[in-house]
């Protein structure tokens, strides 16, 4: 069997190295790469999606699909109303990605809690002034306590912070950010958890908390962060991804002091282990054996 397989990747110019990657591992594989100028008989043979999203219409030009498999980790753009219920989805999880993103966190967490944009700012200055801090201990809530978030909660641990987890199970939210001084948001963008980062969310926080998102830009309400932030309820906050990317320029979460703006960049999957597990899915698929890494549509993750 050689399914043809739609290419999606987030952007056009993506499309010959995840080809490449994916020919390398299974030479054999017929790859459409997507173009808004494919026809309707083409379309109409594509049995496969590899990408990070579907544009609103095309699934219904895919009569044949039997597979949606996600590059990304998060899949709600694959998610369209119009995608019919029955065919199943996978994503890929690439280890390597967790680890870059707890790099990340981590980097984000001793900035805040070493002081460094004081420091940076005392450079600025010429100003040699010394502010000695014992060992930061922050207590950390880790908000989605999944591949990625547990690989954050383990790498902060061992870093000396003082660390809960937050899943469906752990009971309600307000109670732990109360307790929290940092919160790092790790959970997948779903009808349940978009908007959930919110001003009742940050009333909630102790008085100079700060934020940490490297899940979606959909969990944070803009304009209350920025409210939040402009009052001192929250020190700052530390945002990889934001509601519209690439962030405008004109964006005002630009210009708020204590806020750190990084371009979706906590984490990189390796085009390899996206060739290796998709293929590997394909197999699966092909003899009928469960998908690894299978999304469980209804609760959207
Ligand atoms: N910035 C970047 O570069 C980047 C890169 C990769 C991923 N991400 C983001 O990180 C997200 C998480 O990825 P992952 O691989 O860790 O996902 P995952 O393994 O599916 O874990 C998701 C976690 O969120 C929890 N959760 C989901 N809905 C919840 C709810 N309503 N209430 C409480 N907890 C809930 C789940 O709880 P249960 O354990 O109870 O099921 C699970 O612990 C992705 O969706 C993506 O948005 C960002």
């Amino acid at each position: 069997m050689n399914p043809p397989i739609l290419l999606l990747p987030p952007d056009p110019s993506q499309i010959p190295a995840f080809r490449d990657a994916v020919l390398a591992v299974a030479p054999e594989l017929e790859l459409i790469p997507w173009s808004r100028e494919l026809d309707a008989a083409t379309l109409a043979r594509v049995q496969v999606l590899l990408g990070w999203r579907l544009p609103p219409g095309l699934a219904p030009q895919l009569p044949a699909l039997r597979w949606v498999c996600s590059i990304a980790a998060g899949v709600e753009k694959l998610l369209p109303p119009d995608l019919p219920p029955q065919i199943p989805m996978s994503r890929v999880v690439d280890p390597d990605q967790a680890l870059g993103i707890a790099q990340h966190v981590a980097l984000m967490v001793l900035r805040h809690a070493r002081q460094l944009p004081l420091y940076d700012e005392q450079q600025r200055q010429h100003s040699w002034q010394r502010h000695p801090k014992a060992a930061a201990r922050h207590r950390c809530a880790v908000l989605g306590f999944g591949e990625v978030g547990q690989t954050v909660a383990a790498t902060l641990s061992a870093l000396g912070f003082p660390v809960e987890g937050w899943r469906r199970s752990s009971g309600p939210l307000l109670p732990l950010l109360a307790r929290s001084e940092v919160v790092i948001n790790a959970l997948p963008l779903t009808p349940e958890t978009s908007g959930l980062l919110n001003a009742q969310a940050f009333a909630a926080l102790p008085r100079g908390a700060y934020l940490i998102n490297v899940a979606r830009g959909g969990h944070v309400i803009e304009a209350d962060l920025i409210a939040a932030v402009r009052s001192g309820q929250l020190a700052g906050a530390a945002l990889d991804v934001q509601q519209t990317e690439p962030l405008p320029a004109d964006d005002p979460l630009w210009d708020v002091p204590g806020i750190l703006i990084t371009p979706h960049i906590a984490a990189q999957s390796s085009l390899d282990t996206v060739a290796r597990q998709f293929v590997a899915g394909l197999q699966c698929l092909e003899q009928g054996r469960p998908l690894p890494n299978a999304v469980d549509r209804a609760r959207g993750y």
